[in-house]
C-alpha cells in the first residue's frame, strides 16, 4: 500500500460538511473521516437537524458511521456557527445558493456539489484532470464580487462520467457533435430520493432538469480557459436521461463525431495513454488510473465496475465505431464518490497543492 503524501505545509486544514445529514454529505464524511490533509471538525445541516448529535440527525446509509462523527452536533448552515475555512457543501440546491454566497462573503473556501453556482463565468467547474486550470477564474470571482472567499463546484454527476470519458477524445481529436443517453443510480436522487414502488423493476425515462444540465456543464467542462473567461466547447450535444433501479454508478451510453474522426483503435489508445492534468498526480484521491478501459464486450456494469479506483476510476468499453457518427462506447462512474464527494475533495486538493488555501 502506498503511503498518501502529507498535507503541503505540513498541518491538516480543519473542514466543515454543510448538508452533511443527507446522501452526499454522508459520503463527504466517509472520505474525511481518514483524509491525510483534511480534518473533519464541524457538521451543519438544516434548523431540523441543528442541535442535535449527528448520529440522531442523521439516517446512516451504509456501512458504519465513521466514529469521529457520531457524537459531533449539527450547527445550522450559518458562516457565523462554523469555523473551518474550508467548508464541502453537499447542500439541497433549493438552499445551496444563499448558503454558499453567505459562505464566501464570509471568506470561506466553498467547494459545492450544487447546481446553483456550476454556470457562473467567474466560477469553476472542476474535473481536476480534465481542466485543472479552470481554478484560474477564482481571481476573477474575488475582484467582480469583492469577496476573499471562494466558490469552486464540481458538476452534475452523469456530466463527470462523460466529461472523464471524453476529455482524452476532445483533446485530440476535436468533438464536433456528442449524442448522451444515461442510465442514472437511484443514490443520484438523495435520501430518501425515488420512492421504490416508483423505480423497482422500472426504468423513468425522466430526471427533472437533467438534460440541460448535462448539455450545457459538459460544454463548460471541456472549454478552455482564456484570458480569464471559459470559452465553451464548440461542440453541439444532445442527452437523454433515465432513472433505472441501480443502487450507485451511472451508466452514459456515448455516441460522438470529431474533428479529425478516429478509428476506434486510435480512440482506445488515447483513453489508455491519458493521464490527466500533471497537477493532480500527487494528489491523495487522485486513482492511478482515472480511466480504465475495460475490453469485455458486455461490460462496464454499475454491480462489477463502480468502485474501480475506490470509486473514482471511470470505466470505459465498448468503444466501436458508430455507423452514423464516428464512435461509440459506454462509460461508467460512482455518482456520489467521483460525481459527487469525491469529485469535491480532490478539487480540494488541487486548491491545496496550486497555494491556493490560507495557511491550516
Ligand atoms: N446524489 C448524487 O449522486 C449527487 C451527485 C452530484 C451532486 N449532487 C448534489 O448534491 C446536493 C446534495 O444531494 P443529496 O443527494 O445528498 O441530497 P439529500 O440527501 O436530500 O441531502 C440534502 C442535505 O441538505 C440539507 N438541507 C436541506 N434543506 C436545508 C436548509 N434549509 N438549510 C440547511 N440545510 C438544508 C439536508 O439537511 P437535513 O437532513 O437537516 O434536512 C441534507 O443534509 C444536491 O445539490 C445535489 O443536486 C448529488
Amino acid at each position: 500500500m502506498t503511503v498518501p503524501p502529507p498535507p503541503p505545509g505540513g498541518r491538516k486544514w480543519k473542514v466543515a460538511v454543510l448538508g452533511a445529514t443527507g446522501a452526499v454529505g454522508q459520503t463527504f464524511i466517509r472520505l474525511l473521516a481518514n483524509h491525510p490533509w483534511f480534518e473533519l471538525s464541524e457538521v451543519a445541516a438544516s434548523q431540523r437537524s441543528a442541535g442535535k448529535r449527528y448520529t440522531d440527525a442523521a439516517r446512516w446509509l451504509e456501512g458504519e458511521m465513521p466514529p469521529v462523527v457520531a457524537n459531533m452536533q449539527v450547527v445550522s448552515c450559518d458562516p457565523s456557527e462554523v469555523k473551518a475555512t474550508i467548508v464541502f457543501s453537499a447542500l439541497d440546491s433549493g438552499v445551496a445558493g444563499d448558503i454558499e454566497e453567505a459562505f464566501a462573503k464570509a471568506g470561506k473556501i466553498v467547494l459545492s456539489n450544487a447546481r446553483n453556482f456550476r454556470m457562473a463565468p467567474d466560477v469553476p467547474l472542476v474535473i481536476p484532470e480534465v481542466n485543472a486550470d479552470h481554478l484560474g477564474l477564482i481571481d476573477r470571482q474575488r475582484v467582480e464580487r469583492g469577496w476573499t472567499g471562494a466558490i469552486v463546484t464540481n458538476a452534475n454527476c452523469a456530466a463527470t462520467v462523460a466529461a472523464v470519458a471524453l476529455a482524452p477524445l476532445h483533446q485530440r481529436y476535436g468533438l464536433d457533435k456528442l449524442f448522451l443517453t444515461t442510465m442514472q443510480a437511484v443514490s443520484g436522487a438523495g435520501y430518501p430520493g425515488v420512492a421504490s414502488l416508483d423505480i423497482l423493476g422500472n426504468v423513468i425515462p425522466y430526471i427533472a432538469d437533467e438534460e440541460p444540465k448535462l448539455e450545457r456543464e459538459i460544454r463548460k467542462l471541456l472549454g478552455r480557459l482564456e484570458d480569464g473567461a471559459i470559452v465553451n466547447g464548440s461542440f453541439e450535444v444532445s442527452a437523454q436521461t433515465n432513472r433505472v433501479a441501480v443502487e450507485h454508478g451511472h451508466t452514459v451510453c456515448i455516441a460522438a463525431s470529431f474533428h479529425d474522426h478516429p478509428t476506434p483503435d486510435q480512440a482506445l489508445a488515447a483513453l489508455r495513454e491519458w493521464k490527466g492534468d500533471e497537477s493532480t498526480f500527487s494528489l491523495p484521491s487522485r486513482p492511478e488510473h482515472p480511466i480504465a478501459v475495460t475490453h469485455s464486450a458486455d461490460r462496464p456494469q454499475p454491480r462489477r465496475d463502480v468502485d474501480a479506483g475506490a470509486g473514482m476510476t471511470v470505466t470505459v468499453g465498448r468503444v466501436r465505431e458508430d455507423p452514423i457518427l464516428d464512435l461509440r462506447m459506454v462509460a461508467l462512474g460512482h455518482n456520489m464518490i467521483r460525481g459527487a464527494a469525491g469529485g469535491s475533495v480532490l478539487n480540494a486538493e488541487l486548491l491545496a497543492v496550486t497555494g491556493r488555501l490560507p495557511a491550516a
